[in-house]
């Protein structure tokens, strides 16, 4: 098989290892059968799966023989061979997969869940792990999303991996076959829906050409239980249909947009619903006509609630001209003061989708305090795969402990225990709906994200969707042995990068809190620690001669500490209590202050930006070691990757510290930097 990447996790190679000779199965019995059932696709998945792996033919069968591979759903199976004895465990999507007898049994409470169920026995045997298993596994949320920030044109907004798979020319795509295949890469991983188009919506997609495209779409993602989801624009009734408004309290409007999710529905009955961007970065919405946010959420709401579907309102909701000259103006109070009295206010169907942190997707960013403020909202939370902020793909950055240290994160709501992640799953509120968004911006790139290595982040989005306890060191190696095989150096050695890519990108990058520091004003990318202030999009830094950082302090800053819990408001309002990696997000101190550690800030900066990069130099060598140990192409194409990631973060370093000591004049104490 070629190894370009394109088959990423599910390449099926032949298996070298384990106990192969007690692989037993004879044939494969799908109790589903429609060929646009989940279920079929997990028989023909498990057939190839297993042809790839084991060079075992397996052949369909229909009745039990001397042992077989029975897939289904939990009611197919009760139907033809009675009760199960487990199901009552199972909820929505989950799956029981028990290999302990005769035949192996991969029964899913839904088709979905069989099919995920027969991804994760191709997982174990393509890992060499041949023993008996009994268990069930459930998810810990329903909403399980993909985003996608794809134009109609095929641009694709923070996409870093080429053009479109969905669209082109400002219509869905002809020939739909990489869709399919993301698909299959989605489902498994666990990802139930996709929402194909930009946030920044263009109004056309509602044209009937387009609606059409959407069906064709949603057809062949359905067969691998992946649903359709769009972004809407909110001006659309008066930018693409004829009125005169778009005022959500004007029955003309709401029966407008019923009109056009009626049309939706009659070519994608199963859609899962609508994503909305309202009022933030020029979007239109409710605000213009002196409505509420949660009033413009409802509107959609109620159009999509007697098909089932939900709506993803984005939290991310801000001023971009906000004020620099004024102390306690503050972006990061942005979502909280927009929604924190809406609680409530939204219909069962809605879903406010908030960002992880309270800017945008920064390297370090506390869990967004809005998480503990909604708790009769539902919610999500909203991650990034593509690495907009993070170097766009030519930098390694292993995503999952970011991710798990906010879902981790305890907010102590009522001084109760509050993680992240138990808030997003409605557990902690007792919500009836929540989840997971990550924004993926995949592109036709045959290897999904335009970096090999970039797509151990995708595969743990949706498995830390699926169970955020897991640890991230073990999905990766799930991820490197299914990608790369299982050979102890590879394994090892991808291991060893990946675990300490975030900390040295922070390093190299924008240390205690600061931000990421790349260019903020376009490309987000690279460094560029000047354009952070000085403008209205408010991610300042507030960096002068003699300090930096933002006090957001309620004391004599922002107010923004005020907004978390009082356990957590307390921590982070004074120096002393706030960790060091979040010191300058919280408080603006001199150069000079002291970190716990006993260095100043200054010469942490220094310090850590030489760290940083020395560690991604070490990414090359440690990537050389593998030359022969794994294909050529890939390994060529990552290699070409770390060595333009090294010298970049040498730039990073070199950048960074200049400019900081160019303003503060401070030497650094290694006499590295400033010296010429
Ligand atoms: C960031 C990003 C934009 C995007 C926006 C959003 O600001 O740079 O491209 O549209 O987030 O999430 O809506």
């Amino acid at each position: 098989a070629a190894e370009d990447g394109s088959q990423a996790w599910l390449r099926y190679a032949p298996v070298v290892q384990g106990e192969i000779s007690t692989f037993s199965p004879t044939s494969i019995i799908a109790l589903n059968t429609s060929e646009i059932s989940p279920v079929y696709a997990a028989r023909q998945e498990l057939q190839k799966g297993i042809r790839g792996m084991l060079g075992v033919q397996l052949g369909f069968n229909s009745t039990k023989n001397a042992s077989a591979i029975i897939v289904g759903t939990v009611e197919a199976y009760k139907a033809k061979y009675g009760d199960l004895g487990e199901q009552e465990q199972l909820v929505d999507d989950g799956f029981y997969l028990n290999s302990q007898g005769r035949n192996v049994l991969i029964i899913g409470q839904n088709e979905r869940g069989a099919l995920y169920g027969a991804f994760e026995y191709l997982s174990r045997l393509a890992q060499g792990n041949f023993g008996p298993v009994s268990s069930i596994s459930n998810p810990h949320a329903p909403i399980r999303w993909a985003n996608e920030w794809n134009n109609l044109d095929g641009t694709i907004e923070r996409g870093y991996a080429g053009p479109s798979i969905f669209f082109e020319g400002g219509f869905v795509k002809e020939n739909l076959t990489r869709v399919a295949e993301y698909a299959r890469l989605l489902a498994s991983v666990r990802i139930n829906a996709v929402v194909v188009n930009n946030v920044n919506a263009n109004p056309t997609l509602l044209s009937a050409r387009n609606i059409e495209g959407l069906g064709r779409l949603a057809d062949v993602m359905r067969p691998y239980g992946v649903q359709l989801g769009i972004a809407l624009n909110f001006a659309a009734p008066q930018t693409f249909g004829q009125l005169d408004t778009f005022d959500p309290l004007d029955p003309k409007v709401d029966a407008w947009w019923g009109n056009n999710t009626d049309q939706i529905y009659a070519r994608v009955p199963d859609m899962a619903g609508y994503l909305i961007k309202a009022n933030s970065e020029g979007q239109p919405g409710p605000l213009t006509y002196n409505r509420t946010l949660a009033e413009g959420a409802n509107m959609f709401a109620r159009a999509v609630a007697k098909y089932g579907g939900v709506v993803m309102f984005r939290a991310f909701v801000y001023d971009n001209k906000l004020n620099p000259a004024i102390w306690k103006a503050d972006r990061a109070n942005a979502a909280f003061e927009f929604f924190r009295h809406l609680d409530g206010k939204f219909d069962e169907n809605v879903v406010v989708q908030i960002k992880y942190g309270p800017i945008d997707f920064q390297v370090r960013e506390p869990a967004s305090p809005l998480f503990s403020a909604l708790r009769q909202t539902n919610t999500a939370i909203e991650l990034q795969i593509t690495q907009e902020y993070l170097g766009h793909q030519t930098h390694l950055v292993y995503l999952s402990p970011l991710w798990k240290e906010i879902l981790d994160f305890d907010l102590r709501a009522d001084n109760k225990s509050s993680q992240v992640k138990d808030i997003v799953s409605g557990k902690r509120f007792k919500r009836s709906l929540g989840g997971f968004a990550g924004v993926v911006n995949v592109g036709t790139n045959t290897n999904w994200l335009g970096h090999h290595l970039a797509m151990s982040n995708l595969y743990a989005y949706g498995m830390m969707a699926w169970d955020p306890s897991v640890d991230p060191e073990t999905i990766l190696q799930d991820w490197a042995r299914l990608t790369f095989g299982s050979d102890r150096a590879v394994l090892d050695t991808i291991t060893s990068m990946s675990m300490s890519s975030w900390p040295a990108y922070e390093n190299y990058t924008g240390n205690l809190g600061i931000q990421t520091l790349t260019d903020i004003l376009y490309t987000h990318f690279g460094p560029n620690p000047a354009s952070q202030d000085n403008n209205g999009w408010g991610q300042w830094t507030r960096a002068n001669k003699k300090s930096l950082g933002m006090d957001r302090t309620v004391r004599n800053g922002t107010g923004n500490a005020g907004q978390y819990p009082p356990e957590i408001a307390q921590m982070y309002e004074n120096t002393e209590s706030t960790p060091d990696n979040l010191l300058l997000w919280f408080h603006h101190v001199p150069y000079t202050h002291r970190l716990k550690s006993g260095e100043t800030v200054i010469q942490h900066f220094y310090d850590a930006h030489y760290a940083g990069a020395a560690v991604a130099q070490e990414f090359v060598k440690q990537w050389e070691s593998l030359k022969g140990k794994i294909d050529e192409q890939r390994y060529q194409e990552v290699l070409f990757r770390q060595e333009f990631h090294a010298g970049h973060a040498l730039v990073w370093r070199d950048s960074i510290n200049q400019f900081y000591y160019n303003l503060s004049e401070i030497p650094d104490e290694a006499k590295r930097v400033g010296i010429h």
